[in-house]
């Protein structure tokens, strides 16, 4: 096909572009506010369990498929099951890849604004109730929204036309280091606030009472969403992995790296939820109305919000760079137009997609469509459908379509370790699938558990 593919030059460069893609909005946005929504520590308890038993498996996989073919995610399916009706699963990928990057342009537009205020110090002498104001007078507007979403979706497509190893990789390898030093500095601030044991214990004390099978589907399709699983992304960048790559520890290291990134930000964040009085539950807005609390009371807070809030914008371009490589890969390799037409277009396309995300909390608010605004119905549809949805077919791909030497092979090699793929070709054959099977039934009420 393609004459010489580009690819990532380095072990670390692998890492850290999947560990981009994996850390960003999902983690300090969307992971503290879905668990404040669904009760806290039990839901992290079931997240950590789909982490473990889902997601690690299920990265090696798509990692696997990916470098096998060394195509993007349609064309891996077309390559590794020729006239079959396999490459739909990577169409659905390329239709949640437009998805998620509209509505993640739009909250990493807001992160955007955030800066910009940090920049002007407007945080500061603002109580809780203020501070709340200020948020939904932004978001209910109908102009920064918008320009702050194209403005991202701007430099999200700069960075991908540039291509993988100069662009990806370049950016990644220099950013997602500064980002966890940061993080961890606002940990340490964050935890020595007065009443941050109340905070810590939501986030780490079970409470089975809050359960419901919806919080079981949201975690699943946290897990799934925060990994980046199951619509291509990593099988796109599983094709940018050279063949002597060890994807075991790999697939391990960056999901790793995720689950801290997660559980680092909800450190940061619940301890001020408590010690400023704001509701867990309070939503998509939470980050935005709890840490400018802590910020605008601390001594360096100036300083703090700054980092902060270019931490956020670091980590949702890294992710938002993987979701428009799926699209941009599967145009330019399937369709032969070239790449930086194809990152172009597909960026305007997401960009108009985008407008609908951004006025969600404006003039469209009262637009709805089951209930969700556009905004909600993009999140949900694609992080708790799609994603789990592709993950079921991509695991039945992996451990009933393709031969079981073909895995073992594609997976580590020559020199694998016999045990550990004897572990993960279980998991992905009977656990892994039956599980999200379980989790589907009983989130439409098929089943009761
Ligand atoms: N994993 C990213 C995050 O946690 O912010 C979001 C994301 C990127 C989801 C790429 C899906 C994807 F394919």
């Amino acid at each position: 096909m393609q004459g010489k593919r580009d690819s990532f030059t380095s072990r670390f460069g692998v890492i850290a572009a999947a560990a981009g893609s994996a850390i960003g909005l999902g983690n300090i946005w969307r992971f503290p506010y879905v668990l404040g929504e669904n009760g806290g520590g039990a839901f992290f308890l079931i997240y950590l369990f789909f982490i473990v038993l889902i997601g690690i498996p299920l990265m090696l996989t798509e990692m696997t498929l990916g470098r096998s073919a060394q195509r993007n995610a349609f064309g891996t399916f077309k390559f590794l099951a020729p006239k079959t009706g396999w490459p739909l699963v990577g169409i659905m990928g390329v239709a949640a890849a437009f998805m998620i990057l509209s509505f993640y342009s739009a909250v990493a537009g807001w992160t955007l604004e955030y800066t910009l205020q940090a920049v002007r110090n407007n945080f500061a002498g603002k109580n809780p109730v203020e501070l709340n104001t200020m948020y939904g007078d932004f978001v209910s507007g109908s102009f920064w929204p918008v320009v702050w979403m194209l403005i991202f979706l701007f430099l999200t497509s700069a960075i991908v036309v540039a291509g993988v190893s100069k662009g990806i990789e370049k950016y990644t390898k220099i950013l997602m280091p500064v980002l966890l030093v940061i993080i961890i500095i606002l940990d340490i601030r964050a935890i020595t606030l007065p009443g941050a044991g109340e905070g810590l214990e939501f986030l780490f004390k079970p409470d089975f009472s809050k359960l419901t099978g919806n919080t079981v589907l949201e975690a699943l399709g946290q897990a799934f969403f925060s990994l980046s699983l199951g619509m291509g992304t990593i099988i796109t960048y599983g094709s940018y992995i050279n063949r002597k790559e060890r994807l075991m520890s790999t697939a391990a290291s960056v999901s790793l790296a995720d689950t801290l990134i997660a559980v680092l930000a909800g450190v940061a964040i619940f301890p001020a939820v408590f010690a400023f009085n704001i509701e867990p539950d309070a939503g998509p807005k939470l980050v935005f109305i709890t840490l400018p609390n802590i910020f605008q009371q601390m001594p360096g807070g100036y300083f703090f919000a700054l980092i902060f809030f270019v931490l956020l914008v670091i980590a949702a371009l890294t992710s938002s760079i993987s979701l428009l490589e799926v699209i941009v890969a599967y145009f330019s390799e399937e369709l032969k137009i070239s790449r930086k037409k194809a990152t172009w277009l597909s960026g305007i396309a997401a960009g108009i997609l985008g407008v609908l995300s951004a006025l969600s909390y404006g003039p469209l608010k009262d637009v709805t469509l089951f209930g969700k605004t556009a905004f909600e119905l993009l999140d949900y549809v694609s992080s708790n459908i799609l994603l789990p949805f592709g993950g079921l077919l991509i695991t039945i791909f992996a451990g009933y379509i393709l031969k079981k030497a073909v895995m073992k092979k594609g997976v580590e090699g020559e020199s694998g370790h016999e045990k550990l793929f004897k572990v993960y070709y279980f998991i992905i054959k009977f656990l892994a699938p039956v599980a999200i099977a379980f989790v589907f039934l009983n989130s439409l009420g098929i089943l009761k558990f």
